[in-house]
């Protein structure tokens, strides 16, 4: 059951060659009661592997959440509640939705990572977040040693977070997610990119299916495949800035995108446009580059290792910070 040090190069999307004291697949929820008591500290909770960058070999365990399974709770005539188990790949869970004819998922086709780890960090793309179509998880409970039920409202989901990144951290383990899916969906399009792609496709009435093969399409256009080219997608978020800055900045720049937030007091402004007027879209330092398609993914150009890609890292913040007087903040995991 327990490996010891273990080679993490096929479980991170960076495709970093770092190892683990040791390391447990957890193949079912049951596991987790049976797990050695003598295992090295600290645990590491690995799903997909694509939102973490390893500096250093890891000294404690890594518990690798595998738990396969999906299906359909129940239904209604307007509704499923479709469910899979964590360790399910997101994007194959993505399509199955589509099979079933059930509308949600489309606008987050292509997202790497596993359906566990998608609510952490409410994954969104394209004017949809995994929390506006979930309804609900189970979550094992390292401090009770129990399953817990959490609701939506329970996840305290924000832009790129949730109490299993801030409070619930280290504790809860998603074990399991139930989403809330729609016999007939009304579509989000609104997004330009994929009005743009659904036109050029010639789609004037789209319908789920088509809205996911637009997504795919746009990120395929200008996301790389983390099979190809080591990356963890976005690798900042966007950040939040006042308003007065937010004008101050439109006015200096007018082609600078600015979009409002669910505070009225703050503006979100999108950090790949910041980067990239810093001059590091696309500029290589040793084996580590910000994307030439897109500036906000920071990309691993063969054998990088993870202090480098960190050092890039800082680099960007550093400059960003002098040049618009904005710290970036990471929104990937840092080991
Ligand atoms: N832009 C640039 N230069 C760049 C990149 C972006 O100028 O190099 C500007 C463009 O004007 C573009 C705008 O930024 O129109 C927005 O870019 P994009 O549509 O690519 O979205 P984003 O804000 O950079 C966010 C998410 C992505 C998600 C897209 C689409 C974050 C941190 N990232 O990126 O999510 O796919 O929106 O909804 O919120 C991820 O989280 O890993 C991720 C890829």
């Amino acid at each position: 059951m327990v490996k010891y040090n273990f080679s993490l190069k096929s479980l991170n999307t960076f495709g970093l060659n770092v190892s683990a004291a040791a390391y447990v697949r957890i193949n079912d929820v049951a596991m987790f009661e049976k797990l050695p008591k003598n295992l090295p500290l600290p645990y590491f909770f690995l799903g997909g592997g694509s939102n973490i960058l390893f500096t250093k070999n890891f000294p404690g365990t890594v518990l690798h959440i595998d738990i396969r399974g999906r299906g359909v709770a129940s239904s209604d005539e307007h509704q499923s509640i479709v469910y899979s188990y964590a360790g399910e790949n997101w994007h194959e869970f993505v399509r199955y939705s589509l099979q079933l004819n059930l509308g949600g998922l489309e606008n987050l086709s292509l997202i790497p990572g596993n359906v566990g780890t998608a609510p952490v960090q409410n994954i969104g793309a394209y004017g949809v977040e995994i929390k506006d179509v979930l309804s609900g998880l189970e979550a094992w409970d390292l401090k009770t040693g129990k399953i817990e039920c959490f609701l939506p409202e329970d996840c305290e989901f924000d832009y790129r977070t949730s109490i299993f990144k801030k409070e619930g951290k280290n504790r809860y383990i998603i074990t399991k997610v139930y989403f809330r899916l729609d016999k007939n969906p009304s579509l989000k399009t609104s997004y330009g990119a994929i009005q743009d792609e659904l036109k050029k496709l010639n789609i004037e009435n789209p319908d789920i299916h088509d809205v996911s093969r637009a997504v795919i399409r746009i990120r395929m256009s200008k996301l790389p495949d983390p099979n190809v080219l080591g990356n963890c997608g976005s690798f900042f978020k966007n950040p939040l800035i006042e308003i007065a800055q937010a004008e101050s900045l439109a006015a200096e720049f007018p082609d600078i995108p600015i979009y409002p937030t669910a505070n009225e007091h703050l503006r979100k402004v999108s950090a790949g446009w910041l980067i990239e007027k810093c001059g590091w879209k696309g500029k290589v330092i040793g084996q580590v580059a910000m994307h030439e398609k897109q500036a906000l993914v920071l990309t691993n150009l063969g054998n990088a290792n993870g202090e480098e890609l960190r050092q890039h890292a800082l680099r960007v913040k550093k400059s960003v910070f002098e040049k618009f007087n904005i710290q970036l903040e990471e929104e990937v995991n840092i080991l």
